[in-house]
């Protein structure tokens, strides 16, 4: 079978990095067909549109995507292409699994948590505007339904993959209608699931529990910034922002995208780490059913990794994007047994 598959390399690392990770999927057997899109302003250029209708009809016809990051200018300018997508297919849930990969030093070893973020609303709905000069106002949107569901999602999740802790993360101290709002809807979806413990931290506690002992939390649910802020928090934990993959899911389609940005500083150098990117066609994979795939490279990965040789500079190597590329293909062809199964990229 083909899997037809909607590609944005992106801008920035974004096109190294994806061609790195669509040449080991190819590597794997696995039959896809690209159709390949840019968006942002290298889109704008082109098409005088951020997301062309192009790629909207293709993400439309395949529900599924591989995603490179797009550059969002700081602000002014247009809005974030990636914020838009997610809005655009309904992508509710952002999915940011963080696992330690083998002999990375990291502070803490053996980390497997996941960060569950509301991916549609929140601060993130980009309704502001200047109430008079020198005054601007931003509104955060807080609906039932969409807190709802993506608390469904995670407890659905941890249930279905014996995960045991979910913890709801909010400032309804202080913003006690929007964020309780939201706690309400998690508390209310936990009661379905009495199997699965249920804890509420406060997000600034959150950062510094996280710091400190990483091991309690199991799964982090949350609203749009916060999600987006730990998830940063928690890649620094294991390694960094080159390592962390994600997926961005749907009723009818999803996205899968690293959670590292175009990093402008090292962008067109082949230095960068593709992992992230390779991790997240890692759930991809198992979103298609190509499990044996998924395996085949996670433990390429895992091999790679344990012998140094290969590894990006970001990792402590000195390999470019397409050597590593290399060293992950080559461990694919003289592999012999796959890894056990796991719900882990
Ligand atoms: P960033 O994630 O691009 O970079 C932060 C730091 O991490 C930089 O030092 C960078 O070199 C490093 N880094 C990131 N990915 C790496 C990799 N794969 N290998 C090695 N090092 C890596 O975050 P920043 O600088 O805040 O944002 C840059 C741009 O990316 C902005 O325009 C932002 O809006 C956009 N962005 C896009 C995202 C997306 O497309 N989903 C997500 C996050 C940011």
């Amino acid at each position: 079978m083909t899997h037809k598959v909607t590609l944005i390399p992106g801008d920035g690392i974004g096109p190294e990095v994806i061609q790195a990770t669509v040449r080991i999927l190819e590597a794997t057997g696995v039959k896809f067909e690209w159709e390949s899109f840019a968006a942002g302003a290298e889109a704008f250029e082109k098409y005088k549109e951020y997301i062309p209708k192009e790629l909207n009809d293709s993400i439309e016809r395949t529900r599924v995507g591989l995603k490179g990051p797009v550059t969002t200018p700081i602000g002014g300018g247009f809005s974030s292409i990636n914020v838009e997508l997610r809005k655009r297919f309904e992508l509710f849930a952002n999915f940011r699994p963080i696992r330690n990969l083998p002999h990375i030093p990291t502070r803490y070893p053996g980390v497997d948590l996941i960060v569950v973020r509301e991916n549609t609303e929140g601060l993130y709905s980009g309704i502001e505007h200047e109430v008079v000069p020198g005054v601007v106002e931003s509104l955060k949107i807080i609906t039932e339904k969409a807190s709802t569901r993506v608390s469904r999602f995670a407890f659905e999740y941890a249930r279905k993959n014996k995960r045991k802790k979910i913890h709801s993360i909010h400032k309804a101290n202080i913003m006690k209608l929007s964020d309780g709002l939201f706690l309400r809807c998690s508390r209310t979806v936990s009661k379905e699931y009495p199997e699965i413990t249920y804890g509420e931290h406060i997000v600034d506690n959150t950062c510094m529990q996280l710091v400190m002992n990483p091991y309690q939390y199991d799964i982090l649910l949350m609203e749009n910034l916060y999600g987006d802020i730990l998830s940063d928090l928690c890649a620094g934990l294991v390694g960094g922002l080159g390592l962390v993959p994600g997926a961005n899911f749907g009723h009818e389609c999803a996205i899968f995208e690293a959670v590292h940005g175009s990093a402008p500083d090292i962008a067109g150098k082949n230095i960068a780490n593709p992992t992230a990117v390779l991790r997240s066609a890692l759930l991809m994979l198992r979103h298609l059913g190509e499990t044996d795939a998924a395996l085949k490279i996670r433990s390429a990965i895992d091999e790679v990794y344990r012998d140094r040789s290969k590894l990006t500079r970001d990792v402590g190597g000195t390999a470019g994007t397409s050597e590593f590329a290399d060293a992950i293909i080559q461990a694919m062809e003289t592999q012999s047994t796959a890894v056990a199964a796991s719900d882990q990229p």
